[in-house]
């Protein structure tokens, strides 16, 4: 067996790379693509019961910084059912429909999940993640509680799970927002309603980039005027980890599927290290092509081959034994940083903290005087060399300060 493969809620996934839902995965060659390069499944474009307004695609990338979006087009149960059947015809790589009913109305996204689960779809995944909410108004007459807004429900968000759970027979995932969620609740009520797997986590709101050479005005293509839009990207990975994390102690047994802001292979690591099991990417596939997940795979190999991994589940939730609450802590100041003179290069930028005073330059050597030095670690976090430590940390160091 390939040891990136995992069998979850009866679907063989042969890598844990997912392409997260959105504009990569609304189009029979995209999705293609995604198999050829080696993705372990593809979330379809979001697929909603009511669409009132045209679907205008709008986004602006930061590169390293962040990918916005205040609107997207959104597919139309029929669109996803034809693409569904369409790449079904040459690839086998499982498919998840990314689905949105109406606010509410729970029959909404069960009828929309059956006729997923007819078109041929392996799983579904129900967004209540997106940012952008329409100006719809539901049945009763009320604003339409939407995506995003149902994380922050989740007695109403588990009896919509239960609703699509009793209807369809394939697995389903939940996919929540990271804004003010409740992870625990929500989780909880996931994992209670029989839901395979929770998707964490998606799209914070930000708000547009200003063109500040022109008086304020967004600087996204075409727009005189701009609402809040989802970010994502590097942006938002400490806080995915957060979400992940908390996902993963609320509910051990619960399938999670993490990202957010995921480039390298690391960050793949990183993400199961918090308790995933599969991870999604959308930004970096998005500016860099497919091809991102052929090199991810082979790192993700190299790193197991490394470190003796025989499975990416040996992987997951490592990192969940070191985590406390911040009131235990240890708050005395620890050991002071040192330097590895066989590894500093004088680049200086450690001397540049400005409320450090413990650090100067010696020539072409950073020094640290011990008895000024708090411990902070930020020194060994900025150093690009790896020449900043503290004892007991590591044992390849050979003396310094
Ligand atoms: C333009 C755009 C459209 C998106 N559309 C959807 C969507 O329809 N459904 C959804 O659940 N997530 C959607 N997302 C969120 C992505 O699937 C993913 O969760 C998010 O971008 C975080 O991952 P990343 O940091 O790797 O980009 C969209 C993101 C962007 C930028
Ligand atoms: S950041 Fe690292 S390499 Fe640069 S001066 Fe400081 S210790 Fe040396
Ligand atoms: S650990 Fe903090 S206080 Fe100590 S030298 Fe580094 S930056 Fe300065």
């Amino acid at each position: 067996m390939n040891r990136l493969e995992q069998s979850i809620g009866g679907i063989c996934f042969r890598s844990p790379l997912v392409i997260g839902s959105g504009p990569l995965s609304d189009r029979p060659d995209l999705i293609e693509q995604a198999a050829a390069c080696g993705a372990g499944a593809v979330s379809i474009k979001q697929t909603a019961w009511s669409e009132t307004r045209p679907g205008v695609r709008k986004m602006y990338a930061r590169k390293g910084e962040y990918f916005f979006n205040p609107s997207d087009r959104r597919l139309k149960p029929e669109e996803t059912a034809r693409l569904i059947r369409q790449v079904k015809q040459g690839t086998d790589i499982p498919l998840f429909v990314n689905v949105l009913g109406n606010g509410r109305e729970e029959e909404t996204w069960a009828q929309l999940g059956e006729q997923m689960e007819e078109a041929g779809a392996d799983g579904l995944e129900l967004n209540f993640a997106c940012p952008n909410p329409p100006a719809q108004r539901d049945a009763a007459g009320e604003k339409l509680r939407y995506g995003a807004a149902l994380s922050q429900e989740p007695e109403l968000a588990g009896d919509i799970i239960r609703a699509v759970v009793r209807r369809v027979k394939i697995p389903v995932w939940v996919k929540f927002s990271g804004d003010g969620t409740d992870t625990a609740a929500l989780c909880r009520a996931a994992a209670a309603a029989g839901a395979t797997g929770v998707t964490a986590f998606c799209s914070p709101r930000g708000a547009f980039p200003v063109d500040i050479e022109r008086g304020g005005r967004p600087k996204l293509a075409d727009l005189s005027v701009c609402s809040f839009g989802g970010i994502n990207g590097p942006a938002i990975r400490p806080a995915s980890n957060r979400v992940v994390a908390e996902a993963a102690l609320a509910v051990p047994d619960l399938p999670i599927m993490g990202g957010g802001g995921i480039s390298r292979a690391e960050h793949v690591v990183e993400t199961m290290m918090y308790g995933a099991s599969l991870t999604f990417l959308f930004t970096q596939v998005m500016l860099e092509g497919f091809a991102v997940l052929t090199r991810l795979n082979e790192q993700l190999e190299a790193f197991m081959d490394r470190h003796g991994y025989e499975s990416v589940e040996e992987m997951r939730g490592l990192a969940l034994r070191y985590l406390v609450p911040n009131s235990e802590l240890d708050y005395r100041i620890g050991r002071p940083a040192r330097v590895d003179p066989g590894k500093c290069r004088g680049c200086g930028s450690c001397g540049k903290i400005a409320f450090c005073r413990a650090i100067r330059m010696e020539g072409r050597t950073a020094r640290v005087q011990p008895q000024l030095c708090e411990s902070c670690g930020l020194c060994a976090s900025l150093c690009p060399f790896d020449a900043i430590f503290f004892d007991g940390d590591r044992t390849d160091g050979n003396g310094g300060d």
